[in-house]
């Protein structure tokens, strides 16, 4: 599967393409009725696991799903979809694609890809399994899918912000599921990650995958908000907050309802995170340190709130829009 961003369309709000998808925001009601007549013509005539992937990708694409969570077309999907149902992944060769499903697997398959097109609960939380920054994360509906641009900041050691050589302690705000911090002990392989999120849910799921990476020496999860109880400074400051404003929440695509809300809502303008973030930076930064924070959409709500703040903002090959970085001293 690709992971690259779902569309070419620049993302807004968490990923969200700023232009049309915004629109689509119920699951129609029809999707049901028509799923179930084609589902059981399915059950009838398809065979392989070839077949069902190819049926998935059409009743992805005919109820219009939004792809916004991890892959970026049905084909991709409904491979992930039937090979979990199947109890597989995408190493399985592909000339077993040819084999034929028993009963029961195309029942468990076409359960799977219903919960999909007609419940719209994105793929992730169906697989139980995200990939951020070329790692394998476990998420469920406690914690934001991994989807950042920051990403690849990470994967670039934030060069040329930051000399990777020079990172000892690196906190992230929001963790969620832990895959920034994660992805940033990998990327930084003798530096100290704190981790804060103020969701003791969330906590459980980044503190799983924290083990799972073998990483709990050196990723520490803590619960809080935003910077109370930290102590001492950091080189790097990294965020994904909630950075939603309120228009904007109210015309998601239904896939985003399954997500925690508090992880997506920021307040009327969506800085209600954010602002306090950029205000409190400075205190926790060493003096050459760096802050990189994703505001998507709010980008322009940021830029009026703070006029005197020259921010950088990141241009990213992989896409996405909306991620600036400080020095320390642009905080002072
Ligand atoms: C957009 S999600 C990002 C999750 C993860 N870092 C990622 O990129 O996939 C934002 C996270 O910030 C957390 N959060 C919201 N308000 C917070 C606060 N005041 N202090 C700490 N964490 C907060 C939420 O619980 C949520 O897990």
């Amino acid at each position: 599967m690709s992971g690259r961003p779902a569309s070419d369309a620049p993302p807004g709000p968490e990923g969200l393409p700023a232009g049309g998808a915004m629109g689509a925001s119920m699951a129609n009601p029809g999707d049901a009725a028509r799923f179930d007549a084609a589902a059981a013509e399915a059950g009838r005539e398809l065979r392989t696991l070839r077949d069902f992937v190819r049926f998935g990708a059409t009743r992805l694409a005919a109820a219009n799903v939004f792809l916004g969570h991890g892959t970026d077309d049905p084909v991709d999907e409904a491979a992930a979809l039937a090979l979990h149902a199947l109890g597989l992944d995408h190493t399985l060769p592909t000339e077993l694609w040819a084999a034929r499903l028993t009963e029961s697997e195309r029942r468990a398959l076409l359960a799977l890809l219903r919960r999909r097109v007609v419940e719209r609960v994105p793929t992730p939380y169906l697989t139980r399994r995200a990939r951020f920054a070329g790692l394998d994360f476990y998420v469920d509906e406690r914690v934001l899918v991994p989807r950042s641009p920051i990403a690849e900041c990470i994967e670039a050691g934030f060069e040329p912000w930051l000399d990777p050589g020079r990172v000892s302690r690196v906190l992230e705000i929001g963790t969620g599921s832990g895959c920034i911090a994660i992805a940033c002990a990998h990327a930084f392989p003798e530096a100290l990650v704190d981790a804060v999120d103020i969701c003791a849910d969330a906590l459980e799921v980044a503190r799983r995958n924290v083990e799972a990476h073998g990483l709990a020496d050196r990723v520490h999860l803590l619960e809080g908000d935003l910077f109370a109880g930290l102590e001492g400074r950091y080189d790097l400051l990294v965020s994904n907050p909630p950075y939603v404003d309120r228009d904007a929440l109210a015309g998601m695509p239904a896939e985003y309802l399954h997500e925690p809300r508090h992880a997506l809502a920021a307040g009327e303008d969506g800085l209600d995170v954010v602002r306090r973030i950029v205000a409190g930076a400075g205190a926790r930064l060493e003096p050459d340190g760096l802050l990189v924070v994703e505001v998507g959409a709010s980008r322009p709500a940021l830029e009026a709130a703070f006029p005197e703040i020259a921010f950088t903002w990141l241009e990213l090959a992989r896409g996405g829009e909306g991620v600036f970085a400080l020095r320390a001293d642009q905080l002072a």
